[in-house]
């Protein structure tokens, strides 16, 4: 695919759109072509109702980014990989795991590309804790605990109709927490559901699904936990993970799994690691087109994504 510039077009030009396009801007290599909303937006690019009128208009455009609402994402990427164009659709990338495995098969049948933004796998700090794991400096990892408490109230549903439906929702875990899970798996390699309990205390009124878990999971000889829940009271609390290693404990934290909370492992010091959260995005696009331009395969491929959806799934039947 070796071009100068890489031409992209965002479907859904809201709150993440608007940073997708930021930060595609931002690079020498490539640029927002085209929009595809179907509310009026303002911006200064060429805006189509349909992915295929921005087709037709577009033919230079290298691949499409899906930032709509959950349920949307399936249908619209099965229209861009039918179309012969690549895709990165925003997490989660479908709301059932046969869906992504169909949207893979897609993929290589048209000969392209399907990616999703995992984009907290370019942590610095993730990294660091996953570099210890598989060098063994943690020896055998006992347990893992994962624990989300957020705050979205009933304001935060009024204002945005597709928030809080089990069909384009979808669930607290697929649009608040599944970049957790999808580090529980970057950590671990699998994950296997053993246990499961939900509840809605302070949502009934606006949601269509639990607002707070507590699950467990398997994965080798490693236990683990998540405990989450959006009904934490007034504001955000925390978000975190601690690993329970033979060798050392330690515990991650920050909206986006940007801290190192604690650090106490046999013979390594504890370490300061600058963390720009602001640059996982442009990492990304980064991954994307490098393994694009070289056909080799990118931490965002749709493949790392299947398990992580299959699994939410299971906590929501
Ligand atoms: N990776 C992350 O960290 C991250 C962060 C926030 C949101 N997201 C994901 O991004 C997606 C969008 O979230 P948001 O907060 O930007 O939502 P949003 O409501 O702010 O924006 C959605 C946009 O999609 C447009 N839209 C709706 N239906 C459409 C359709 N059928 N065709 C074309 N455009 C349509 C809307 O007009 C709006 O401009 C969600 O899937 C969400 O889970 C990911």
């Amino acid at each position: 695919m070796k071009k100068n510039i890489f031409n992209v077009a965002i479907v859904g030009l809201g709150h993440i759109g608007k940073l997708h396009s930021e930060i595609i801007n931002s690079m020498t290599n490539a640029k927002v072509v085209a929009i595809v909303d179907t509310y009026p937006i303002k911006t200064n690019l060429p805006v189509f109702l349909s992915i295929k009128e921005c087709n037709i208009s577009h033919p230079e455009i290298d691949m499409y980014v899906i930032a709509t609402p959950n349920g949307y994402h399936y249908q619209q990427a099965k229209e861009v990989l039918e179309s012969g164009k690549n895709v990165l659709v925003e997490k989660p990338i479908a709301l059932h795991k046969e869906q992504v495995k169909e949207l893979i098969t897609l993929s290589h049948k048209h000969n392209v590309r399907v990616f999703t933004s995992l984009q907290l796998r370019f942590s610095p700090v993730i990294n660091y804790v996953k570099k210890l794991y598989e060098n063994n400096l943690l020896g055998n990892l006992y347990l893992v605990t994962v624990e989300c408490f957020w705050n979205r109230n009933t304001t935060y549903y009024e204002k945005n109709s597709w928030h809080g439906t089990k069909e384009i929702d979808g669930g607290v875990l697929f649009t608040q927490f599944s970049h957790f899970i999808d580090i529980m798996f970057y950590l671990l390699g699998s994950l296997e559901l053993v246990n499961n309990k939900t509840e809605n205390f302070s949502h009934q009124n606006c949601i269509e699904f639990p607002d707070t878990g507590i699950l467990q999971f398997k994965s080798g000889k490693t236990w683990g936990n998540m405990v989450y829940t959006i009904s934490t009271y007034e504001k955000n609390f925390e978000s975190s993970i601690t690993l329970i290693a033979e060798k050392g404990t330690i515990k991650i934290g920050g909206q986006y799994m940007n801290q190192l909370l604690y650090h106490n492992v046999e013979n390594i010091d504890p370490v300061e690691i600058e963390c720009n959260t602001n640059k996982f995005h442009k990492n990304l696009y980064e991954d994307i087109i490098l393994s694009l331009d070289k056909n080799t395969p990118s931490i965002a491929d749709a493949e790392n994504a299947a398990e992580i959806i299959g699994f939410i799934e299971k906590t929501t039947s």
